[in-house]
């Protein structure tokens, strides 16, 4: 048994919670808004906090830090709004243990509880208290409220701050860039430079270049010296994309980096400092260069003092909810175009792909699909072949309103998708000549997109 404090300006929402851990075996209390809960905090000692974020009053994002300073020991669950991400970061920066989203799925808070008491048992210390974010996400809000994408959120709040070196991995498109520059923005140094460098595009000598400077008369061509992104990136954040591409030779030169916090430029004899914080990103998997003899185990561990892993896009499809809107604004914005639906069909082929270029693909996939669209509504029609293909058939919601033309009309129509138009496979499934499906075709206006196979195309 655990005394548990809810503190929360919603009276049901507490009720519900107050029963569901009595019912476990708690001891539970309640308060409304953050000054009563700090009153109530003092004389129930409670074993673990759930404060709302959003009271009226004093808000618990503001209270959060007087809780952690008056009982540093008692681990604090927030709870959020579903796609707030920067309060959320912001709660983990200001020493939140956990959070929870609206609506609240009582599971989650289950096991938020149970690692929040366990934490506190084996007497581990609070998140230290940092100076309230005032910035703005500036164009690089992510969204997502899936479990792993929560995962990220944590540990962007958690580590951002901290003077560590973050690698990112995962696959390409996932979002690896938006999570290093989120971390520079809530980081220590937000109006300091955020310098990438890709470390796959320039060749060896160019790269050394591009990333440690060069002196002048260094090789033929350097008619000046110039500073490298090291320099460019002090008081800030240097962004090493693509770091499994580095060549043996720069390998070392970083490594010094890391290590010493200093470097030679191109033709350089003096050492120069640099305090840039290093975050690196990576699509390929590291361990398998170091088995290789391709990357170096000692930079690795260097790089990876915190490792994020970006979850592929299929494994949380169930962001592709926030995930479509949230694309569609911006691109809306950028083509002064106004498409704010999808068709059902169009989700359900999103559902069913697996999506291997992940989040980006999704975003260029939209793009392609706002520039064509003549309305406002993405249809199948407008996306590439090889997705509508994948889809399952739509199950069909036949009316008993329908006529028999009806039915026929939305018929052939999933079958052309379903084919990818591939006319002799649609023609075998519908049980018709190819006669009769050119007419049908023509006799309900459907139009055939462009970068559908050109492989047995009869039309006319
Ligand atoms: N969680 C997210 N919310 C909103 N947009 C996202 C999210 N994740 C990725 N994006 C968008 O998807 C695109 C790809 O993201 P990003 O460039 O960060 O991925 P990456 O992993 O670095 O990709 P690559 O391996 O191709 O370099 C960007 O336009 C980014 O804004
Ligand atoms: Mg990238």
């Amino acid at each position: 048994m655990s005394k548990i404090l809810i503190v929360d300006d919603d009276i049901a929402s507490c009720r519900t919670l107050q029963l569901h851990f009595r019912a476990a075996g708690h001891d539970v209390e309640m308060a409304h808004d953050a000054v009563n809960g700090l009153a109530m905090a003092e004389s129930f000692g409670p074993a673990v906090i759930i404060l709302d974020i959003r009271m009226p009053g004093q808000s618990g994002l503001q209270a959060l830090p007087d809780f952690k300073t008056r009982f540093p020991q008692t681990p604090v669950i927030m709870i959020t709004a579903f796609d707030d991400m920067d309060s959320t970061i912001t709660a983990m920066q200001r020493g939140a243990d956990d959070y929870i989203t609206k609506p609240i799925d009582i599971t989650e808070m289950d096991q938020a509880v149970e690692r929040a008491i366990k934490r506190r048992q084996s007497n581990g210390l609070g998140l230290q208290l940092v100076a309230p974010d005032q910035a703005s996400s500036r164009g690089y809000a992510m969204v997502g409220n899936s479990r792993p994408m929560k995962e990220v959120f944590k540990a962007i709040g958690l580590i951002a701050r901290k003077p560590v070196t973050v690698l990112i991995t995962g696959a390409s498109g996932t979002g690896k860039e938006l999570v290093a520059r989120n971390i520079h923005r809530v980081g220590p140094t937000p109006e300091g430079p955020f310098v990438a460098v890709n470390c796959a595009a320039l060749v060896e000598t160019l790269l050394e270049s591009d990333m440690f400077g060069h002196e002048k008369g260094a090789f033929t061509g350097a008619v000046s010296s110039q500073p490298g992104k090291f320099a460019l990136a002090q008081d800030g954040t240097i962004f090493l994309d693509e770091v499994g591409e580095l060549s043996p030779n720069i390998q070392a030169k970083l490594l010094r980096v890391v290590q010493e916090r200093e470097y030679l430029s191109v033709g350089g004899k003096q050492a120069k400092q640099t305090n840039a914080r290093i975050m690196s990103a990576c699509n390929v998997n590291l361990k398998e260069l170091i088995d290789q003899g391709r990357f170096r185990e000692d930079l690795y561990y260097r790089l990876q003092v915190v490792n994020i892993e970006m979850p592929a896009l299929k494994d949380h499809l169930e962001d592709l909810p926030l995930l479509i809107p949230h694309l569609l604004g911006r691109i809306n914005r950028d083509f002064h175009k106004n498409v704010s639906t999808i068709s059902v069909e169009v989700m359900e082929a999103f559902y069913a792909y697996d999506w291997p270029g992940n989040i980006r693909e999704l975003e260029n996939l939209l793009m392609k699909a706002v520039a064509m669209c003549p309305g406002e509504t993405i249809t199948p029609d407008l996306l590439p072949v090889e997705l509508v293909k994948q889809a399952p058939l739509p199950s069909p919601v036949f009316d008993v309103q329908m006529s028999l033309q009806e039915i026929e009309k939305a018929h052939v129509l999933r079958v052309l998708l379903h084919t990818g138009w591939h006319r002799g496979r649609a023609c075998e499934i519908l049980g018709t000549s190819r006669p009769r499906l050119r007419r049908l075709i023509n006799q309900y206006g459907f139009e055939e997109p462009n970068d559908a196979p050109s492989m047995d195309s009869d039309s006319g």
